[in-house]
């Protein structure tokens, strides 16, 4: 594929990105957790560095090489992510929610690995909401002007629920994608829709996930004051 030099757009800029999946623990050795692989998430830190910005990458149980040139932090559950976004958020420029993080947790945790009863049927999971960070982020922002963007895989009428969705979180640009059996989920390539909440849509034809990281790098650049 050729690409033109990359531009220093984002050049003394420090810029947020979660990726991965979270994993919230029932037990010492099991979770409820997704299939996120992080693939999108590395491929914005690779070109956010390339792009001359400071990164700071929040990984969620992803098993792909660290991005050289950017701050990896790992976390493991959303409350972890919560808090290690919002700390790095404090001085960012923008901030990229590309991890999928569970909406739910277990509210009890057992500090001891659950055992099956003989005679017994298992007992029910009983589940709590965990903190919407997006929405946390784009209420509050730390920085005027600080560009915040969200990431949604949909089904459906994928459109329409992207324009619910962007609207209900408040952030300036969500980047919408289509989920089914094949796709998205562990695959090198995406292809997208990014909102913008000024009304700006941006399709994304099929390619690699570094194209699609591309293309929200320069309507973030657009957007920052
Ligand atoms: N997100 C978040 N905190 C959560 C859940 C989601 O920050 N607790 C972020 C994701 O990182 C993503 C965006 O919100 O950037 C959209 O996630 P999605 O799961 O599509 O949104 P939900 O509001 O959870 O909607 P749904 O009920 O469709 O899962
Ligand atoms: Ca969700």
């Amino acid at each position: 594929l050729a690409r033109g030099p990359l531009p220093a757009d984002l050049a003394g800029r420090h810029v947020v990105i979660s990726a991965g999946g979270t994993r919230e623990p029932l037990d010492p050795v099991r979770y409820l957790g997704n299939r996120s692989s992080g693939r999108q998430g590395y491929a914005l830190a690779r070109t956010a560095v390339a792009r001359g910005a400071r990164v700071t990458l929040v990984a969620a149980n992803s098993e792909l090489p660290d991005p050289a040139g950017a701050d990896v932090v790992r976390v493991g559950t959303a409350v972890q992510l919560r808090e290690a976004v919002l700390k790095a958020a404090a001085d960012a420029d923008a901030v990229v929610m590309a991890a999928a993080v569970a909406d739910f947790r277990p509210a009890h945790y057992a500090a001891g690995k659950i055992k099956k009863q003989e005679g017994q049927e298992p007992a029910p999971v009983e589940l709590v909401r965990n903190p919407d960070v997006l929405a946390e982020l784009s209420a509050e922002r730390a920085r005027p002007g600080q560009v915040v963007v969200g990431f949604a895989a949909e089904t459906d009428d994928v459109l329409a629920h992207g324009r619910a969705k962007l609207a209900r979180k408040g952030c300036d640009l969500l980047v919408v994608n289509e989920v089914g059996e094949r796709k998205t989920f562990g695959s090198t390539e995406n292809e997208a829709v990014v909102l913008a909440a000024d009304g700006e849509e941006t399709p994304v034809p099929h390619g690699p996930k570094e194209a699609l990281a591309d293309v929200v790098w320069d309507l973030v650049v657009r957007r920052l004051p």
